[in-house]
């Protein structure tokens, strides 16, 4: 029940980070793959890394950010390699800046991208699900700041707080068509995103200290949460969040 054999999965933000990290669980479960990111050589170097996994790796170029765009690309993508059962909307983006510091233009950018370019890639995929009268799964990649929050991250909360409440109306609309929408909640992940602060001792000491199991997580630790929720174990679920965090969220 946990494998995923004659499935498509698509991946945003899968050259890297959680994202290739995922897709690579996704492939081991059976999953055929299209890997969906800005960066084309990237994107190739992922491919190249997962053929290793025996299934098909397609790979697609698109700037989520272009939000009016997403299901012309969409249409495009699917008309070009075939219908698609599992949607991991990953690709997401920080700024870090104090609330009264932070430029309106770095706010928009982080709505556009961890938000409406979710809901794009969600409501383009629902379409082509109900009307090919099949089902589908969508896993959302959330963040602790689904539900806290720490100094300096307020666009990124908000942004995330949105996908929380997102999965959960999403997951509402779609239910009676088969489409079950969950997401993931990462702790803190050694990713590109993270490096400044993987390399900042202060700051992952920190993290040791907080984090109950005492370090930073891998993409690889999110695997396990991103194949249940794709696969048939996860039939009766939907509208919820997983945090794989390291019990992060359950501490003071
Ligand atoms: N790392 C953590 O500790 C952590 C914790 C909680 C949640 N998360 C969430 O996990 C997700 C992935 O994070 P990560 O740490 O793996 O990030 P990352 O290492 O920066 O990777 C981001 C991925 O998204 C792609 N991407 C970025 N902007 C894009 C755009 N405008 N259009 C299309 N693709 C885009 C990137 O490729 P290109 O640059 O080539 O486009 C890359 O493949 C995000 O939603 C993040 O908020 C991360």
């Amino acid at each position: 029940m946990f494998r995923l054999d004659g499935k498509t999965a698509l991946v945003t933000g899968g050259s890297k980070g959680i994202g290739l990290g995922l897709a690579q669980g996704l492939a081991e479960a059976g999953a055929d793959l299209v890997l969906v990111a800005r960066g084309q050589a990237d994107l190739e170097t992922a491919r190249e890394k997962l053929a290793e996994t025996g299934r098909r790796i397609e790979i697609a170029t698109c700037d989520l950010l272009q939000t009016d765009e997403i299901d012309g690309f969409y249409q495009e993508l699917i008309a070009d390699i075939g219908s698609i059962d599992i949607l991991i909307n990953n690709a997401g983006m920080t700024v870090r800046a104090p609330a009264h510091e932070l430029a309106m233009a770095d706010l928009q950018k982080i709505l556009a991208l961890n938000v409406t370019s979710v809901f794009a890639m969600s409501q383009a995929f629902a379409r082509e699900r109900i009307a090919a009268g099949q089902p589908g799964k969508i896993v959302n990649i959330g963040s602790l700041m689904c539900s806290a929050t720490r100094p300096g991250t307020s666009a990124y909360t908000t942004s995330k707080g949105g996908v929380l409440l997102m999965t959960k109306a999403l997951a509402t609309d779609w239910a009676s068509h088969g489409i079950l929408v969950n997401a993931i909640g990462p702790g803190y992940i050694e990713t590109p995103l993270t490096k400044p602060l993987v390399d900042d001792p202060e700051f992952t000491g920190w993290v040791q200290e907080r984090t109950p199991l005492a370090r930073w997580g891998t993409p690889a630790d999110l695997v396990g949460a991103a194949v249940f929720l794709a696969s048939p174990a996860a039939d009766f679920i939907t509208g919820q969040i997983i945090y794989v965090d390291g019990g992060w969220l359950a501490r003071f």
